[in-house]
Order: C-alpha cells, then sequence, then structure tokens
C-alpha cells in the first residue's frame, strides 16, 4: 500500500445505507451491503491514495489503509463528506434514504388509534450537493441502481445530478447483498461496459479509471 497512480491523492467514497430514526427502536433504510463501496475504497487505497470512507451502518471490516467515519443518517453522511474536503475526487456508492422523519425521543406505542402517521421530510442530496459546491472535486462519480432502461436511466441522473460520470448498476440480477456486480460507466464521452464480475474486480477496474482520470 502506498505507492501507486493515486499516490498523494485524497479519494472520498460513502457506502452503506443510511437509517433514519423513527423512534428509538425503528428506523428507515435502503438495502445496501456496502460491498462495492467497501471493495472500491480498499481498490483505491491498493492504487496508493489516501481514502476516507464515510459509512453508514453495515457488517464489513475496513479495508487496509482506509480511514474510516462512521454515520447513521443521510444529514451526518452530507456533514461527513462536507468536513472531508478537499479531496481529488469523490465517489458516492452509499445507498442513501431519500427520506427521513422528526424522530420522537420515547418508543411509539401501538395504540387504538391505528397505525402511527410519519411525517416524511426529504433528507440533502449528498451527491447533487458536492456536485455544486464550492469546493467541487475534480471528479465527482454516482451510482444508479437500476432494473430496466439502465443507460437511459444513468444518463438522465448525470444531467440532473451534474456529476460527471455514473456507474450504472444492473440490479435486475441478483446483486443486492451478493457478490458480484454487472456496471456500466456513463459519461459525457459515452457509455464503456464492464465485464460482470465479482465486486473486488468491478471496483478494481473502476479504481483504474479513476486513476487514468487523475492523471490528466
Ligand atoms: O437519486 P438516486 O438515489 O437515484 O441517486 C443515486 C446516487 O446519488 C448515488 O451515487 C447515491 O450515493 C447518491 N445520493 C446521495 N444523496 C442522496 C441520494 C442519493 O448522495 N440523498
Amino acid at each position: 500500500l502506498g505507492d501507486g497512480p493515486l499516490n498523494g491523492r485524497h479519494l472520498l467514497v460513502t457506502a452503506g445505507p443510511t437509517h433514519e430514526p423513527i423512534d428509538p427502536v425503528r428506523y428507515i433504510a435502503n438495502r445496501s451491503s456496502g460491498k462495492q463501496g467497501y471493495a472500491l475504497a480498499g481498490a483505491l487505497a491498493a492504487l496508493g491514495a489516501r481514502v476516507t470512507l464515510i459509512s453508514g451502518p453495515v457488517a464489513l471490516a475496513t479495508p487496509p489503509g482506509v480511514a474510516r467515519v462512521d454515520v447513521e443518517t443521510a444529514r451526518q453522511m452530507a456533514d461527513a463528506v462536507e468536513a472531508a474536503l478537499p479531496a481529488d475526487a469523490a465517489v458516492m456508492v452509499a445507498a442513501v434514504a431519500d427520506w427521513g422523519v422528526e424522530p420522537t425521543g420515547q418508543k411509539i406505542k401501538k395504540g387504538e388509534g391505528g397505525p402511527p402517521q410519519l411525517a416524511l421530510r426529504e433528507n440533502p442530496d449528498i451527491l447533487a450537493t458536492l456536485s455544486r459546491h464550492a469546493k467541487r472535486p475534480a471528479l465527482v462519480v454516482g451510482f444508479a441502481a437500476e432494473t430496466n432502461d439502465v443507460i437511459a436511466h444513468a444518463q438522465a441522473k448525470l444531467a440532473k445530478k451534474g456529476c460527471d460520470l455514473i456507474v450504472a448498476n444492473d440490479v435486475s440480477g441478483d446483486v443486492m447483498g451478493g457478490e458480484r456486480n454487472l456496471v456500466h460507466l456513463v459519461s459525457a464521452a459515452g457509455v464503456e461496459s464492464l465485464p460482470e464480475g465479482p465486486k473486488d474486480d468491478v471496483a478494481r477496474a473502476l479504481a483504474a479509471r479513476i486513476a487514468e482520470f487523475l492523471k490528466n
């Protein structure tokens, strides 16, 4: 570790889900194992980068050479990304919950009034905010999990988020929580499909593309 094409570079990676508490025992979350983000953080560190991994709650070991910041909510993840700047590149792999609730300090009781009404509020879009940030990294990468029209949805997301590259994740198969992945790299330059394979291989290929971009 420590010697490679990303030597001297600071890379920011978000990974895992966020948990949005409803009360002290319940939360809202997206499904995410964190495996692809952790694999990417490790692959970037192996190329010599200083890596800050901002992680939601997952059951994974920190890859060697990676500095990990644990967070729970989307708000905390947004603040941790802000605090970790500046960075040469940022890759937002986390499956951030789109909505949170104003949590109550006490456990909500099952009552006779029926189920509670949750007032959802929009969470910050970390990727979109970073793409328009005064301290925007030279390369901002987002992920998009899609089951259909993968490329078209990724191209729309690229424009909407204002990032440089979308890693379009075809989750129509057995990807969620699994060991393998199939991704297409969608940018203004076009579409490049990486071979389907283990998440570690996908991470290495993506890390190599990022190193290539930062060389220029
Ligand atoms: O909007 P959507 O969730 O489909 O976009 C996915 C991409 O945006 C991922 O890179 C994810 O990490 C990022 N994202 C974010 N903050 C949010 C929602 C998504 O950074 N609140």
